[in-house]
């Protein structure tokens, strides 16, 4: 019987600790952290994504603006607004929720963003940091997934990690932290071989493939930390991760579930980066 990570908890923990930090900087230097965060396009599953940071901003006592863009804007209109929103002082995040329409050049518009605002940590800027060691932001994720594990007291030094997925949001990132954290680290995808020999080593696992039940309980073994950061709709409507939770919780030590896990951790992590962004703010602007 694996122990359940409550994301859920953990979370409303952090941003309980985030929104008293907000408060104090209101009062002690009158800068609220502001986000604007941009979505373009009328996908289902973003438009609820922007909502839920959105909310989550404003429970933490944090300005936030909504842009919401047509399917058919032009990527100079973008390009437009986010410079426009570099050089305006009630804003200290920016986030441009992906995936964006084709026809908008996904690199180009982050690399609009200024770094110090880019609360994604997509930005190349920031990219090089992160695997330089020294960094402001981390990617809300996979800084979510650490901070899971450190909460729960999970040991990474020194154990088998495994991470499978290789996106730039994720997997790339995730493996990088837990190799800083001194994790021996392998990364698979879609073209590994022998997926499930090496899955069968993973002392901590972090599945991030974006398919429901793609790893079962014959892929892990026995104690393995499991951490699922997939969140796939079913046809009724439910949601499900990228692992089989009934096969795989009985093998696990710890596992997180979906919903409740990895997810909430994601926006906790994009208001720490937001007060960050601010609080960095403040020091430049009020000595
Ligand atoms: N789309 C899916 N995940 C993310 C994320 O972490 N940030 C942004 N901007 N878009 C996303």
């Amino acid at each position: 019987m694996a122990k359940i990570i409550d994301g859920k908890a953990i979370s409303a923990k952090i941003r309980q600790e985030i929104k008293i930090e907000t408060e104090k900087l209101i009062r002690e230097k009158r800068i609220t952290p502001g986000l604007a965060v941009i979505i373009v396009g009328e996908d289902p599953a973003s438009k609820v994504y922007v909502r839920n940071k959105r909310l989550a901003c404003e429970g933490a006592g944090m300005y936030s603006v909504v842009h919401e863009l047509p399917e058919t804007t032009e990527e100079e209109t973008l390009l437009r607004l986010i410079d426009k929103l570099n050089s305006d002082k009630k804003i200290h995040g920016i986030l441009v929720q992906l995936p964006l329409p084709p026809h908008i050049d996904e690199g180009r518009v982050i690399e609009s963003i200024s770094p110090e605002k880019d609360v994604d940590a997509f930005h190349p800027v920031n990219v090089g940091k992160i695997t330089l060691g020294s960094y402001d932001f981390l990617p809300c994720t996979p800084a979510g997934v650490m901070t899971l594990l450190e909460e729960s007291g999970i040991e990474i030094g020194g154990r088998d990690c495994v991470v499978i997925g290789r996106s730039n949001i994720v997997g790339k990132p995730q493996a990088l932290l837990l190799l800083e954290k001194n994790g021996t680290v392998t990364i698979c995808h879609s073209k590994t071989k022998k997926l499930a020999e090496i899955t069968r080593r993973a002392d901590i696992l972090v599945v991030a493939v974006g398919r429901p039940d793609f790893v079962n309980g014959e892929m892990v073994k026995e104690g393995a930390v499991v951490i699922d950061v997939g969140i796939n709709r079913k046809a009724d409507g439910k949601l499900t991760g990228d692992v089989d939770f009934a096969s795989v919780e009985p093998k696990a030590s710890y596992i997180t579930p979906v919903p409740g896990g990895v997810g909430p951790m994601t926006i906790t992590m994009l208001l720490k980066n937001t007060l960050t962004a601010a609080t960095k703010y403040a020091e430049m602007t009020c000595r």
